[in-house]
């Protein structure tokens, strides 16, 4: 009886520190926060909300083929592993996310709305798995857009 309280105890105790080890494990980084936040997120937005619904116009396509450009050059300057940082998975995870890029740009640029929503699951996944293997600081801040 008493130890079965304890092994209950140490699993509510478990489930209050989750959170907190997740953070203090969290892969914190300002130069790759400022390009998450200053290309990342808002290229990925446009080229999401792209995929969803196939611009109406040359601007739209415009739009999100600057947007799929964006996110090329940010493949580009993730590249060097950043400090204290594992090489491996970050060079596997920048490579998914590189070629993604690509491909989004190359749908966007046939003006292929099929090979856009395609190309969309792969950009997608390569920022959760990159999220798992380096866990954004701000929990509540994960990626929220889905594809
Ligand atoms: C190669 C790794 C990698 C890829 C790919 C990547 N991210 Fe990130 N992202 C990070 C890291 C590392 C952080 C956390 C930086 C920090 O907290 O210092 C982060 C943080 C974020 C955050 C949290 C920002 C905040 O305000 O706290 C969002 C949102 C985000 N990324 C969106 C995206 C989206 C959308 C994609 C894909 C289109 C993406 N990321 C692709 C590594 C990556």
């Amino acid at each position: 009886m008493r130890k079965k309280l304890r092994r209950a105890e140490f699993a509510l105790l478990l489930l209050l520190l989750l959170p907190a080890l997740v953070v203090a494990g969290a892969a914190k980084n300002n130069a790759v926060l400022r390009l998450m936040k200053a290309k990342v997120i808002p290229a990925s937005t446009v080229v999401f909300e792209a995929a969803a619904e196939a611009p109406a116009n040359g601007a739209g396509w415009q739009a999100a083929l600057q947007a799929a450009d964006a996110l090329a050059a940010a493949a580009e300057e993730l590249k060097p592993t950043p400090r204290g940082f594992a090489a491996t998975p970050w060079q596997n995870d920048v490579a998914a996310f590189a070629d993604a890029a690509r491909a989004t740009r190359q749908a966007v640029a046939r003006r292929d709305a099929a090979a856009l929503e395609a190309s969309n699951g792969a950009l997608y996944q390569s920022c959760e798995t990159c999220h798992t293997d380096y866990p954004p600081r701000a929990v509540s801040a994960r990626v929220s857009a889905r594809p």
